[in-house]
């Protein structure tokens, strides 16, 4: 007989006690679970609602569960039981008799849930993010490393400006940083207790949900209104949502390194450990890290698609439809904490080809820009030079010629005022050391933000 069986007279359809079922995915929430558990029963003996004795009682058989469940010899979860919290439930009462039958005084299922799952996500909020800071840190080195190694920034994926390869990878440093802060922002909002809301309206007992959440180290209290604190899920929304806005970075960075180790580029190698071979042709290695990644982050879009669905046009308050939002949470969290497990250590393993990286980033094309801002550091307006040095590259792509080619003379066709100062531009060197801005690509400009990153407090 179900625990809740009082009110029927035949039991579940077997196809139905299936598809009802969560426990064999829910089961991972058995410790938050446990540990909420003993909150509440400290409670209702601190109320006078159990007696002492049974809520000792409670608690010794619920650690002993706990421990049950880590060494083995709690046995195989029942999924006539629905879910964990009845599973552990049943078995507490099983073991320790009539103490057990009081544990759910004053609490539900939904109560029960929400605040598992919020303890659940705080832990692995924590745990991400020192994942997220270990990514960082391997970027900055990697950055500290080749803070004057040059390459050729892109735009629309053309050739576009001189840069240095700390540069590019500073760059993904600081999407991953409000990564975090949105990891962050979103474990302070769902820092907030649902317990002692019951199935949504409460009790008539006399809890005390500050106390429980005081136990449960909720830093905001209880949450206000118990018909919100069992419908919300939007605390696992934004956090699918965080971790699809990371995974995109992590995408964006995967097709970088796949079009960087690609033959037509060959910048770099990733480590044998992070690629994998072909079946049939025996010289392949592929960068199959990072198109998992660039995949998953499709699977995680879904995640967070799916969940969304299923909250839209849910009435208030608890319907079952919401049991449906753990395997889409699970999934993006696992997916997320996996790639990130994998990728500080793929970045440590990158080899350059820094003199390829050098020899694309020094088409004499890729500066003239500095030879239109050489101008207008002699007061032509940037309109009027932008159009001379255009007319210029013209010329050379009719003369197939290069940029640093130009004799003086042909160079004074399109720019009158050119000396022999301009034939020197076109170096990329000096064009990165000459972008010697805040945020700008010159190596003393990229050794200042790694300094920045090192002085977080965060960076061992
Ligand atoms: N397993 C359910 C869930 O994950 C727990 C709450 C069930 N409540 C209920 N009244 N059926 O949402």
């Amino acid at each position: 007989m179900a625990m809740w069986g009082g009110r029927f007279a035949a039991g579940t359809d077997q196809l139905v006690a299936q598809l009802s079922e969560s426990v064999s995915y829910d089961r991972r929430l058995y410790a938050h679970d446990v540990r909420q558990s003993i909150a509440h029963v400290r409670m209702l003996a601190k109320q006078g609602i159990v007696t002492d004795a049974d809520a000792d009682a409670c608690v010794d058989g619920l650690r002993r569960i706990q421990a049950d469940i880590e060494s083995g010899a709690f046995g195989a979860w029942d999924p006539a039981l629905e879910d964990v919290h009845m599973n552990i439930e049943s078995r507490l009462t099983k073991n320790i008799g009539v103490s057990g039958a009081k544990l759910h005084s004053a609490r539900s299922r939904n109560d029960q849930v929400a605040t598992d799952l919020r303890l659940y996500l705080r832990e692995e909020i924590d745990r991400l993010t020192l994942l997220v800071r270990r990514l960082q840190r391997a970027l900055v080195e990697q950055a500290d490393a080749h803070c004057a190694t040059l390459m050729p920034g892109f735009t629309h994926l053309q050739h576009a400006q001189p840069v240095v390869f700390g540069h590019y990878l500073l760059a993904y440093c600081e999407m991953l940083d409000r990564d975090a802060g949105r990891l962050r922002d979103c474990r302070e909002r769902m820092d907030f207790c649902p317990l002692g809301s019951g199935a949504m309206a409460s009790t008539t007992l006399p809890i005390d949900r500050f106390f429980t959440a005081e136990q449960l180290g909720f830093v905001h209290g209880p949450c206000r209104n118990s018909m919100d604190a069992v419908s919300d899920r939007d605390f696992a929304v934004e956090l699918l949502s965080a971790i699809s806005v990371s995974m995109m970075h992590l995408s964006r960075l995967s097709e970088d390194l796949i079009f960087a180790s690609s033959q037509e580029a060959s910048w770099l190698e990733l480590g044998d450990a992070f690629c994998t071979g072909s079946s049939l042709m025996p010289q392949k290695k592929n960068p199959d890290v990072c198109e998992l990644t660039r995949g998953k982050t499709g699977r995680v879009y879904g995640d967070l698609m799916a969940l969304l669905t299923v909250m839209k046009g849910l009435p208030l308050c608890y319907n079952r439809d919401m049991q449906e939002d753990k395997e889409p949470v699970f999934d993006a969290v696992d997916t997320y904490r996996a790639l990130l497990q994998i990728y500080a250590d793929m970045i440590d393993s990158i080899k350059l080809r820094a003199e390829r990286m050098r020899a694309a980033a020094s088409d004499p094309a890729l500066m003239a820009t500095d030879l239109a801002e050489w101008l207008v550091r002699r007061g032509v307006p940037f309109r009027e030079a932008h159009h001379r040095v255009g007319a210029l590259v013209g010329y050379c792509a009719r003369q197939s010629k290069a940029l640093n080619a130009l004799t003086l003379e042909e160079m004074r066709h399109s720019v009158p005022e050119a000396d022999e100062e301009c034939l020197r531009l076109f170096d990329p060197e000096r064009s990165v050391q000459a972008r010697d801005v805040f945020g700008g690509p010159a190596p003393n400009q990229v050794k200042r933000q790694v300094q920045f990153w090192r002085s977080q407090t965060w960076y061992p």
